[in-house]
C-alpha cells in the first residue's frame, strides 16, 4: 500500500524562512493532478446488482433505492444491452421467488427465477459475467439464510435454540442450488450466507458435476450490518424473527475477519468479498495485504440510499460523493466493487 515515508529532518519541515517541501506543487492543475493520481476508477471495476422477479412487463421501482428496480425476465434484455453498452463486465443476480417455504426450495428449482434470468442474459450477452448470489434468505418463508431449527422439521436439534440457523443441513442445500445455477450458465457462484464450510462444499459439488470452470467468489467477510436495510426491501428478504447475528460477523471484529478469509482461501475460493465496504475500509485493506486473491467489496444498499437521500435534500452533490466513496473503496485495496452506482459511475467517469 503506502511505501515507507522519506525521512524528513526537522529543518526541512520547519525551515528558517520559507518551506522547502511544497506538496502543493503536485496539485498545480488538472493535468498534473491526473498524472500523479494513485487510484483510478474504470468500468472494469464494477459489478452491478440486479433484482429479478416473476411476472411479465415488470420494472418495479425500489422505494428506498432511487433508480433501482425489480425486473421481470422479459424486461431484462433491454437493461442488459444498456449495461453491455456501458462496458460493465459483470452483474450479480438476486431472485425474488414466487413462493417461499421453510427450506427455500425455489433456490434449487432449475426453472426458478435466477436460473431463468441467467439463461435469458446468456442468450443475448454470452460474454457478460453472470454472478449468482448464493443465499437462501430470499427463498425461505422465515427469511433466514438457510434451514432454521424448528420443532416440526426433520433436522430439529433439541440442544440448539429454536430458530437457530442449522449449519450443516444448510450446506447441502447450498451445494445443490449452486450446481443448479451453474448448470443454468452462471460463471461465478457467490455464497453470501456466512455458513461455515460453504466454500468447500460448493467447490466440491461444482467439481463433481463437471463444473470445474465455474468460480467461487466468496462473501468471506460479511458483517451483521444495519446498512443492508434497503436491500431487504428490494429482495423482500427481511428475517421474520430474530436477526442475523449468529451467522454474520460482529462489526467490532477485525482479526476475526482475517480468520474468515483464511478459511475461505483454504477451501478454494477464487475471489473474496468484504461487505459492507463503507464502514470497513480497514478490513478491505487488511485482507488485501494478507491475500493475493482478487478482492471485491460491496458498496451496499444503505450507502446508496444515504447518498441519494442527502443529495435529494440538496445537502451533498451525488456524483461527486458517490465517486469519492467508490474511489475510497478502491484505494483501500479492492480490485472490484459491487455497486448500485455502476451505470451512473461509468457515465460520470466518461463525462456522458
Ligand atoms: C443476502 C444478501 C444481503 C445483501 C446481499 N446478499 C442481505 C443480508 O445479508 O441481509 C445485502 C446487499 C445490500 O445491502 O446492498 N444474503
Amino acid at each position: 500500500m503506502f511505501a515507507t515515508q522519506d525521512d524528513l529532518s526537522s529543518e526541512q519541515i520547519t525551515p528558517k524562512s520559507s518551506p522547502i517541501l511544497r506538496p502543493r506543487r503536485m496539485r498545480l492543475n488538472t493535468n498534473l493532478r491526473r498524472m500523479v493520481r494513485e487510484t483510478n476508477l474504470t468500468p472494469d471495476d464494477f459489478i452491478y446488482p440486479l433484482f429479478v422477479r416473476h411476472g411479465s412487463d415488470i420494472q418495479q421501482p425500489i422505494r428506498s433505492m432511487p433508480g433501482q428496480y425489480q425486473w421481470s425476465v422479459d424486461r431484462l434484455p433491454a437493461e442488459i444491452k444498456r449495461l453491455v453498452s456501458l462496458n460493465i463486465p459483470a452483474v450479480i443476480l438476486f431472485g425474488i421467488p414466487e413462493v417461499k417455504d421453510a427450506c427455500g426450495s425455489e433456490n434449487y428449482n432449475p426453472n426458478g427465477i435466477v436460473p431463468r434470468a441467467i439463461r435469458a442474459i446468456k442468450d443475448i450477452a454470452p460474454d457478460l459475467i453472470v454472478i449468482s448470489d448464493m443465499c437462501f434468505c430470499e427463498y425461505t418463508d422465515h427469511g433466514h439464510c438457510g434451514i432454521v431449527n424448528q420443532l416440526d422439521d426433520e433436522h430439529f436439534t433439541p440442544h440448539l435454540p429454536t430458530g437457530y440457523l442449522l449449519n450443516d443441513p444448510t450446506l447441502e442445500l447450498l451445494a445443490k442450488a449452486s450446481v443448479v445455477h451453474a448448470e443454468a450458465g452462471a460463471d461465478i457462484i457467490a455464497p453470501s450466507g456466512m455458513i461455515d464450510g460453504m466454500v468447500g462444499v460448493i467447490r466440491s459439488a461444482l467439481d463433481t458435476n463437471q463444473l470445474q470452470h465455474v468460480s467461487v467468489m466468496s462473501y468471506a467477510v460479511k458483517f451483521a450490518s444495519g446498512f443492508y436495510g434497503p436491500f431487504r426491501e428490494a429482495a423482500e428478504s427481511p428475517p421474520q424473527f430474530g436477526d442475523r447475528h449468529s451467522y454474520q460477523m460482529d462489526p467490532a471484529n477485525g482479526r476475526e475477519a482475517l480468520k474468515e478469509a483464511a478459511l475461505d482461501v483454504a477451501e478454494g475460493a477464487d475471489m473474496l468479498i468484504v461487505k459492507p465496504a463503507l464502514a470497513y475500509l480497514d478490513i478491505i485493506s487488511a485482507v488485501r495485504r494478507t491475500y493475493n486473491l482478487p478482492i471485491a467489496a460491496y458498496q451496499v444498499s444503505g450507502k446508496y440510499a444515504m447518498l441519494h437521500a442527502a443529495a435529494a435534500n440538496g445537502w451533498i452533490e451525488l456524483e461527486r460523493c458517490a465517486l469519492e466513496s467508490l474511489t475510497s473503496i478502491k484505494r483501500a485495496g479492492a480490485d472490484m466493487i459491487l455497486t448500485y452506482f455502476a451505470p451512473d459511475a461509468v457515465r460520470w467517469l466518461e463525462g456522458k
